[in-house]
């Protein structure tokens, strides 16, 4: 009795535990398809001095938000966190209120309405430091206009500007003009003075050409890559045409920007990365420039998109709105890539409920997956530069054995495994079978030839390495073993 009266008079003089203020957000703990994704409590950011608290009323989805979701492309993990996601929240894009800000904060104050992008934005707050990417909204924009803006808007802009160099009275063709980056991207171009044909489907050719597109084509009825019409840039945001046939509709100085493509059912650890690859070492064999683009999220660019949406200029195209706590539909509809211009969350502060049961009804996590995929790296971490170095060892050792007397080969077995190992790459990045087969026996063939110090076997497999650090420093370390093989043997 006497603890009793202790404990709740102890109690009753205590301050109350002070309970740190809540939020919801979409939250993931692991890597899956969207169903991974849940509406959770957590605790609510604080800003620090340099930071302002911005109440979340809308935020956009964009393919970044399903790829970080399965954690993919593969290689992505070593960045993403290898087993499950470092990062545990989602969304990018978002516009919002200021609640509060840090006592270094000069460029906003409570209340204003500001837009940009932050990871973690499918919450109802972000807190952001604020020479990043926040900017004020302009008063004529709904919340939604704004937050649709961001990534997809930033994309279309650098690529076409900074990348493609468009300049007035150029053809420009847009792959994939009806999505996110795509209706900006039409809209963009036009603005510059640019000549603009959209590439969708049937049901969105009259969209895109609302947007302002000169020319639509329906990718049902006709492939553009098999046109007469020639074009200054290619924007490619779908990635699904062969970049020799992109090349073919390209002007001989024409410039061809890959922005993205491929969904969630596309192979993750080749498919996706080997466009890339190709454009880039197709680009270094004809005139005309194809490479990969990345967008770079910046203060000055969004209140650049701010300008051109508040004059009319450019505006956003809305495709669904779906509510906080319905994020993983937005993301599993958006992945299906047929998206017509963005989708948009609506964050509701007031009538956003977690689901009772949401973090009970955990999705059993599968093991075989991400046991694959370490299992992978460690197989390529280890076995790229390890499997050559044995194998030139044992080629070594039977040289000596066989060639008492004659120096033996060290560095030219390890290259010569290794260029065999690239021409399989090689193959694989060219996605056919017989790519592969072709590649691995030419590059076996002239690997053997090679050991074998058969000078033009030394010299092709240099060459075919597509790699400038092998070429300099084979160009020392052949000509002087070529050098030996000469003293070594003066009658020839
Ligand atoms: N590099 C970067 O920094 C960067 C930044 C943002 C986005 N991205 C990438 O860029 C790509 C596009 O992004 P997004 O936000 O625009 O995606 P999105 O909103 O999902 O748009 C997909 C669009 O692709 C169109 N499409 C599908 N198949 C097509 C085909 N065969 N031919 C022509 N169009 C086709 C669809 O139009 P229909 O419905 O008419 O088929 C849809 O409107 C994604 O792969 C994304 O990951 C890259």
């Amino acid at each position: 009795m006497a603890t009793l009266l202790f404990t709740g008079v102890a109690l009753a003089e205590e301050p109350s535990p002070s309970v740190a203020p809540r939020m919801k957000a979409i939250v993931y703990h692991e890597y899956g398809p969207p169903d991974v994704l849940r509406l959770e409590e957590i605790e609510k950011p604080v800003p620090n001095d340099n930071q302002v608290l911005i109440g979340v009323r809308a935020a956009s989805v964009n393919p970044l938000d399903w790829h970080h979701t399965r954690g993919t492309p593969y290689l992505a993990r070593l960045a993403f966190g290898l087993l499950k996601p470092k990062e545990t929240r989602l969304g990018v894009d978002y516009a919002g209120m200021v609640e509060a800000v840090g006592k270094n904060v000069k460029r906003f104050k409570p209340g204003d309405e500001v837009f940009g992008g932050r990871t973690g934005a499918f919450a109802e707050y972000v807190s952001v430091l604020e020479d990043r990417a926040v900017v004020l909204k302009p008063a004529n924009l709904t919340f939604e206009q704004a937050a649709s803006i961001p990534i997809a808007a930033i994309t279309a802009l650098q690529a076409l500007r900074d990348e493609g160099k468009i300049q007035p009275g150029q053809k420009v063709l847009i792959n994939g003009a009806s999505g996110g980056v795509g209706t900006f991207a039409v809209q963009l171009a036009k603005s510059f003075g640019a000549d603009v044909t959209g590439v969708c489907s049937t049901r969105n050719v009259n969209m895109v050409r609302s947007l302002g597109a000169n020319q639509v084509i329906d990718y049902t009825k006709e492939d553009f890559t098999e046109g007469t019409q020639r074009y200054d840039l290619i924007l490619d945001n779908v990635g699904n045409r062969p970049l020799l046939a992109c090349r073919r509709v390209l002007n001989p100085k024409g410039k061809y920007v890959l922005i993205g493509g491929g969904g969630p059912n596309d192979n993750q650890w080749i498919a996706i990365l080997a466009r890339p690859i190709r454009a880039y070492v197709l680009s270094r064999f004809v005139s005309q420039d194809m490479g990969v683009f990345l967008a770079n999220l910046n203060k000055e660019d969004l209140t650049i998109l701010g300008d051109l949406m508040q004059a009319g200029k450019v505006k956003s195209v809305i495709d669904r709105r779906y509510r906080l706590s319905e994020v993983p539909e937005a993301v599993r509809y958006l992945e299906q890539g047929h998206a017509r211009g963005k989708v948009v969350i609506t964050v509701d502060h007031n009538n956003e409920t977690v689901p009772v049961s949401a973090n009970l009804a955990a999705i059993p996590a599968s093991t075989i997956g991400p046991v694959l995929i370490v299992l992978a790296f460690i197989a390529i971490i280890i076995g790229v530069p390890i499997v050559p170095l044995v194998l030139a060892l044992a080629l070594n050792r039977r040289f000596q054995r066989r060639n008492p007397g004659k120096r033996p080969y060290r560095w030219g077995y390890y290259f010569s495994s290794l260029s065999f190992i690239a021409g399989i790459g090689l193959g694989i990045l060219l996605e056919s079978g017989i790519a592969v087969i072709l590649c691995g026996v030419i590059y076996a063939a002239l690997a053997w030839f090679f050991a074998q110090r058969h000078h033009w076997a030394w010299i092709t497999l240099t060459i075919l390495s597509f790699n400038p650090v092998a070429w300099i420093i084979n160009f020392f370390y052949l000509r002087r073993r070529w050098a030996e093989d000469w003293i070594a043997t003066p009658a020839m």
